[in-house]
């Protein structure tokens, strides 16, 4: 284990996570579903990016309401994309590659097949019956006026069987847990140690703040928001205090990067003091223009906040669940150069599969939509190269996103201007730098419509200017810098004329980069 007197220096603070949704990344068995021995082929693509550890989104065995989301056994692999020997094979190849491996834990709430649940349900004498949230009522009359998220229905459904109501958050195929229940809590710990015994460097937790819920389950003064955005209840910190703590008694820095849903930095931040979670996403930038002033807010509001705390800020711009921002920002370019601000922020970067090749979202005709929740788009496939399954061995599961013959792997690999090769130089360029990996982080002077900032440890410092308008700029900047990273590949390694042209993003260095 590191010591105190390093804090900074820890794998998930100076590393760049790279999500990975599964079913859409590599298919090794010719089911048009991505799969994990699909991953394991392409960890060496992995390598040569330059990422530090991997996220897995949901690999366990689900009836897929949710695509995964809801589980229907926490302890092992749906035949869809392997067995348990294939998981321990990823984490040894992936480990012997100097990859951390994080996995997608769902605890607040599993599949309506999970035993627990049909158990539950099965009658109200059930010993767990209390593992989930029932409510007695008339069947026309919801519990309260709580709103499922995707379908913004009531977040209750009736059981005709025993004449009650259970709660869930998601779709009626995801009841939520009952977190008060004490057993609930020692059977998820023990959850938690299989999947650290089997070696995993740690957890992205699922709407970790809703497992926690007040336990009188008032009504909500809201206007039709689905509830998971609004629930925050000192219980999900108390249970998260209890993950920590299991955590804390392995060898080795296993973290918890928790998806923390709440459109409030300050309340996100709050769920990282020190005996809580290492990392939680932040999610107010990702819902943020591309614009200057709109990102110096997001900029200030997360570092004020998390560093008020003492915490650790992570940035995400796509995920999963989003319409990727090389679609939501309209450009290449625009992508090209959020990809250097994503990239030189004080804090951890999530990467997410395909932001590196600038893949926009696809257009999923009618007869192809497959989420409820309206996210087809961004899960398109990663094309690998330009053949006419694109690496796959059959067409997958979604349509591809546009343009696969000039947006794929391959193709990208062999042309050194392309969106590729500027991640590939940016995680470079951030993994030899101390002042990125943990510098201090310090507004510059800059003119309007551009952002510019210094980073700076141990006397390693770097700078950053962005140009968010369609002019060129001039922002003279005090210092002698040099171009070490441009998002148009163009005169890297000159020194900066203190000019930067539209929609640029540049990273520079002093003289000493390089060496
Ligand atoms: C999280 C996941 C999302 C899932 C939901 C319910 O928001 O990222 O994909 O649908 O939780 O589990």
């Amino acid at each position: 284990m590191r010591t105190e007197s390093s804090p900074d220096d820890l794998w998930w603070k100076t590393g760049v996570i790279y999500e990975i949704y599964l079913r859409s990344f590599a298919d090794s068995n010719g089911d048009g579903v991505g799969d994990l021995e699909g991953v394991c082929q392409r960890l060496d693509y992995l390598t040569w990016l330059g990422v530090d550890a991997i996220w897995l989104a949901p690999f366990y065995p689900s009836p897929m309401a949710d695509f995964g989301y809801d589980v229907a056994d926490y302890c092992d692999v749906d035949r869809l994309f392997g067995s348990l020997s294939d998981f321990d094979r990823l984490v040894a190849e992936a480990h012997q590659r100097d990859l951390k491996v994080i996995i997608d834990w769902v605890p607040n709430h599993t599949s309506d097949q999970h035993p627990w649940f049909t158990e539950s349900r099965s009658s109200r004498a059930n010993p767990k019956r209390d593992w989930y949230h029932w409510r007695d009522g008339a069947p026309d009359r919801p519990p309260n006026n709580w709103i499922a998220a995707f379908t913004k229905e009531p977040a209750w459904t009736w059981d005709e069987r025993t004449q009650a109501w259970y709660l869930h958050l998601f779709l009626p195929q995801q009841p939520d847990l009952n977190w008060t229940n004490p057993k609930v809590v020692d059977a998820m710990h023990g959850v938690l140690r299989f999947w650290l015994d089997q070696g995993v460097d740690g957890f992205r937790i699922d709407v970790v703040h809703a497992i926690g819920k007040d336990p009188a389950l008032p009504d909500f003064p809201g206007d039709g928001m689905s509830h998971v955005m609004l629930n925050s209840d000192q219980g999900s910190q108390r249970l998260i205090r209890g993950f920590r703590a299991l955590l804390d008694t392995y060898p080795g820095d296993r973290i918890m990067v928790g998806e923390v849903y709440i459109l409030d930095t300050a309340r996100v931040a709050s769920y990282c003091a020190s005996d809580q979670l290492h990392l939680a996403f932040n999610f107010p930038p990702i819902w943020t223009p591309w614009t200057a002033d709109a990102w110096r807010h997001q900029l200030k509001a997360t570092y004020r906040e998390f560093s008020a705390l003492d915490a650790w800020p992570t940035w995400v711009m796509s995920n999963h669940d989003h319409r990727r921002h090389r679609t939501r920002f309209g450009s290449e370019e625009t992508a090209r150069a959020a990809a250097v601000l994503l990239l030189t922020q004080r804090g951890t970067p999530f990467l997410y599969a395909g932001e590196e090749l600038g893949l926009q979202d696809a257009i999923v005709p009618p007869d192809r939509v497959a989420d409820p929740g309206g996210r087809d788009g961004c899960r398109a496939p990663i094309p690998w190269d330009a053949t006419p399954t694109h690496g796959w061995p059959i067409e997958p599961w979604l349509p591809w996103p546009p343009e696969p013959e000039r947006n794929n792997v391959a193709t990208l690999q062999q042309n050194p201007m392309s969106i590729l090769h500027l991640y590939r130089r940016l995680l470079k360029a951030r993994r030899r730098s101390a002042a990125l990996q943990r510098g201090e982080w310090k507004w510059l002077t800059s003119p309007e419509g551009t952002l510019a900032y210094v980073r700076e440890a141990d006397g390693d410092r770097r700078a950053v200017i962005i140009n968010f308008t369609d002019e060129t700029v001039s922002a003279p900047l005090e210092e002698n810098w040099q171009v070490e990273v441009a998002s148009n590949g163009v005169d890297e390694g000159k020194p900066f004329a203190g000019i930067v042209a539209p929609y640029i993003g540049l990273l520079l260095g002093g003289d000493s980069i390089g060496t």
